[in-house]
């Protein structure tokens, strides 16, 4: 039996849902049930009738589905996963950067520790960091921790942003001279990018959106070829679902090494020995389940 009627077995036996970021490898993609973005990917977690949910992501994304269902087995099959953005903060950080400003708002992108969201206001992701920002009462905002989506949201707003110091790697590695070589050979291509990239990178963009909000532009617009300035794993689903429309990264370094650890036989592992469950201390998950819950109500923003 090859390994995804083994996982399809599998998926049946432990009534199991498997939830996929669109930087996934192709494989672990096409074995999913749904397959999306950071707010999407929340959003499936809560509305699942599963008993277990196996998250192909990282991290923070698991341990967020387990934040929003404590009654449900969050299995994660590769625990090395982890994003290198989220642990650029500690709760601990953000309390003293608290002290500093106690008249300010915290806005936590999802990329961040359950202990950091507990410590948060309200969570926000790449969808929706502009809305969720702009729908608060307070004038100053404390924006952790990528450093390029606080700067992106600074630049659609009229509060105070006070940014954190992180930023992700792996876009860190698009550098404009990337957008621009690609632009002089593809002229008629609109240039999409995530906001997790460098503001100069950002500034050559035709359109700033989530990887689902990539996918929707994409499937929506007249053009009929794209320039992409994100994780390279989003090309899986932009070319299979855009047939006839070309697609060019903006720089094959764009890879996202921890993104890529799960396979299919991870996730059959996962399965067959209920390992790795994520678990978060009840204290911490209360409260960080307030910050996610207020981001899903705030809805997606592109
Ligand atoms: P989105 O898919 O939510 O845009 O997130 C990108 C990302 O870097 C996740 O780690
Ligand atoms: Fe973290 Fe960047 Fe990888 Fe996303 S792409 S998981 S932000 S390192």
């Amino acid at each position: 039996m090859d390994e995804s009627e083994k996982i399809k077995q599998l998926k049946k036996k432990r009534n199991a849902i498997i939830l996929v970021h669109n930087y996934q490898r192709a494989d672990v993609q096409d074995a999913a049930d749904f397959v999306g973005d950071s707010f999407g990917l929340s959003q499936k977690a809560v509305a699942s009738g599963a008993d277990v949910i196996v998250f192909c992501g990282v991290d923070f994304m698991a341990e967020s589905a387990a934040v929003l269902n404590p009654e449900k087995t969050v299995l994660m099959p590769e625990i090395s996963a982890q994003c290198p953005m989220a642990a650029m903060i500690t709760p601990e950080a953000l309390k003293l950067e608290k002290q500093k400003h106690p008249d300010a708002a915290v806005v936590c992108y999802v990329n961040t520790s359950a202990a950091v969201k507990a410590e948060s206001d309200i969570c926000c992701t790449s969808a929706n960091a502009v809305k969720v920002v702009n729908s608060l009462a307070e004038k100053e905002i404390i924006f952790v921790p990528d450093r390029n989506l606080a700067l992106y949201v600074a630049s659609h707003t009229e509060k105070k942003i006070i940014p954190w110091k992180g930023y992700c790697p792996t876009h860190h590695l698009i550098l404009p001279g990337d957008v621009m070589l690609e632009k002089e050979e593809h002229p008629d291509a609109e240039v999409l990018v995530h906001p997790e990239c460098r503001p100069d990178v950002v500034a050559l963009a035709d359109k700033v959106l989530s990887t689902a909000g990539m996918l929707k532009y994409a499937a929506q617009s007249d053009a009929r070829e794209f320039i992409i300035g994100t994780e390279m794993g989003l090309l899986h689903r932009l070319v299979k679902e855009n047939p006839g429309k070309k697609f060019f990264i903006a720089t094959e370094y764009a890879v996202c090494p921890n993104m890529k650890m799960n396979t299919l036989g991870s996730i059959i592992r996962a399965l067959e020995k209920n390992e790795l469950v994520i678990k978060v201390p009840e204290n911490v998950r209360k409260k960080a389940k307030l910050a996610l819950d207020r981001m899903l109500e705030a809805g997606r923003g592109d």
